[in-house]
């Protein structure tokens, strides 16, 4: 494996990001020798300034199986690989993580299911991710841990390490307590958390609703400014930080000539219909694509919409693919979309073009431009950086109609998209059609306000804002627990 050697010994790093995924791709270099790539998303950007000023390393998973690689530097940070076997692969990703967690605090959109041996295998995962972060984080570090795989972390980290400074991030929402009462390991969840000094969400919601089983489930007094954890003298505080994007990227790259010439490439692949409409997801039944294209479909059987003059993108990038709800997911999906086109497709046009397909971020800007009307509709997400992505994409020119569920988190922010209930198929279809028929003067001033939104409230200063109430530099929005 390509990368450069160990530049600095473990217990070396003043800051540690710790999360599921390494935040590097293997791919095949020109030479056909294996290399990393940095892989793209805001989270690695965001972080990538800090770390590499401060002699950062990040600890995850590489995406190999059973297979043990040596740390290595890439990219001004310093990754120490977590190695996982076939079976926890089985067990702790697709298992515990994904088909437990994830329906879980995705409000059981399908079943979670509860087996003691993925909870095993999630607990022993969870203490060699820690066990790495120890051996990684210098006396008195910062370790920043991520997501719903890694709940147990925080507090495994802190028995070993109680010198270090430890934030959490949840990604995903939190459940309200009825439903996380389900979990058979609630408690043992919320004290892994609770090892954090913060622990941020994305929405206010998922604050309260975190606080709310602090109370329930462990039986303490959660006050606004924190969590007097039990049998310690530790407070951990519970604060709302939502997420955002890189955003003077995706705005530099809506300017760049070859995006936009893409752009037009795409409509007029298309057919150069007057409206096109686009959804981008990964394949997930989080997402809502299932009632989107309900929606869409009857448009299309009403006669409002005509094929030819109307077009859907959906794209649809594969993802968990050995979990069965995912599997049978792709199935309906797939079916659905054949029998739209079946029925709607002439030789010259088709009513959804369905690419089960990942894109490189220019691609997905050009698709951004190429889109009038952006459907964003998931049945829950923790934020949904998509929607904020089209509107810095779009905010420049004015064009665009965002439709935006009201259970992403990204409503809370962007206020002026067409906000709308996914399961309310009449309304859905209400929505698509209002972002069809926006005249351009509204669209335009709704896009800018938006843009002026998120590009105020970037991934950096995201990161900023949570680290500097880590340090205890600022403090957020923290929810009163009585809420
Ligand atoms: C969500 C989660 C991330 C996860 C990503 C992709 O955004 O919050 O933690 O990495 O999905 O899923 P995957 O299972 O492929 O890592």
């Amino acid at each position: 494996m390509r990368g450069t050697k160990k530049s600095t010994s473990p217990g070396q790093h003043d800051f540690v990001v710790v999360a599921n995924r390494l935040p590097v791709d293997r791919v095949t270099g020109a030479d056909g020798t294996p290399q990393w790539r940095r892989s793209p998303g805001g989270l690695v950007t965001a972080l990538a300034p800090t770390m590499q000023s401060s002699g950062g390393a990040w600890v995850g998973w590489h995406g190999g199986v059973d297979e043990p690689l040596d740390e290595f530097d890439e990219g001004g940070i310093h990754q120490v690989p977590v190695p996982l076997s076939a079976s926890e692969l089985r067990l702790y990703y697709e298992g515990f993580s994904n088909a437990t967690l994830w329906p879980l605090y995705h409000d059981v959109i399908v079943p979670p299911e509860f087996h003691r041996t993925w909870w095993v295998a999630y607990r022993e995962v969870n203490a060699r991710f820690a066990r790495a972060a120890a051996a990684t984080a210098a006396h008195g570090a910062t370790v920043w841990v991520h997501d719903y795989q890694l709940q147990l972390v925080p507090r495994m980290l802190r028995d070993a390490r109680p010198d270090l400074r430890i934030g959490f991030f949840n990604h995903i929402p939190f459940p309200p307590a009825e439903l996380f009462a389900q979990l058979p390991w609630r408690a043992r969840i919320l004290e892994g958390l609770l090892g954090a000094d913060l622990i941020g969400f994305q929405r206010a919601s998922d604050t309260a609703n975190f606080l709310t089983s602090v109370r329930r489930f462990l039986g303490v007094t959660a006050r606004k400014g924190g969590v007097q954890v039990p049998g310690t003298s530790r407070v951990s505080r519970a604060e709302t930080h939502p997420i955002s994007i890189d955003a003077a990227h995706i705005a530099a790259l809506a300017q760049d000539p070859d995006v936009r010439a893409r752009a037009v490439q795409i409509r007029v692949e298309m057919g150069d219909p007057e409206t096109v409409l686009l959804g981008v997801d990964r394949l997930d039944y989080t997402k809502g694509i299932r009632h989107r294209l309900k929606a869409y479909a009857e448009l299309l059987d009403d006669g409002v919409v005509q094929v030819g003059q109307t077009g859907l993108i959906q794209i649809a990038s594969p993802s968990r693919e050995k979990v069965d709800s995912y599997q049978q997911l792709r199935e309906e999906v797939e079916g659905t979309v054949g029998r739209i086109n079946g029925e709607y497709d002439s030789f010259a046009a088709t009513a959804v073009r369905y690419l089960h397909h990942s894109y490189p971020v220019e691609e997905m800007v050009a698709l951004y431009l190429a889109a009038d009307v952006m459907l964003v509709t998931p049945l829950r997400d923790g934020m949904n950086l998509v929607a904020k992505e089209y509107v810095m994409a779009r905010g420049a020119d004015g064009g665009g109609r965002l439709v935006l569920s009201e259970f992403a988190g990204a409503a809370d922010q962007l206020r002026q998209a067409i906000i709308v209930s996914p399961h309310d198929i009449d309304g859905l279809k209400a929505a698509i059609m209002s972002g069809i028929e926006m005249a351009p003067p509204e669209a335009k001033r709704r896009m800018s306000s938006m843009r002026r939104t998120v590009e105020s409230h970037d991934v950096n200063r995201w990161s900023r804002e949570f680290l500097d109430s880590l340090m205890g530099n600022a403090p957020g929005t923290t929810e009163e627990s009585s809420a």
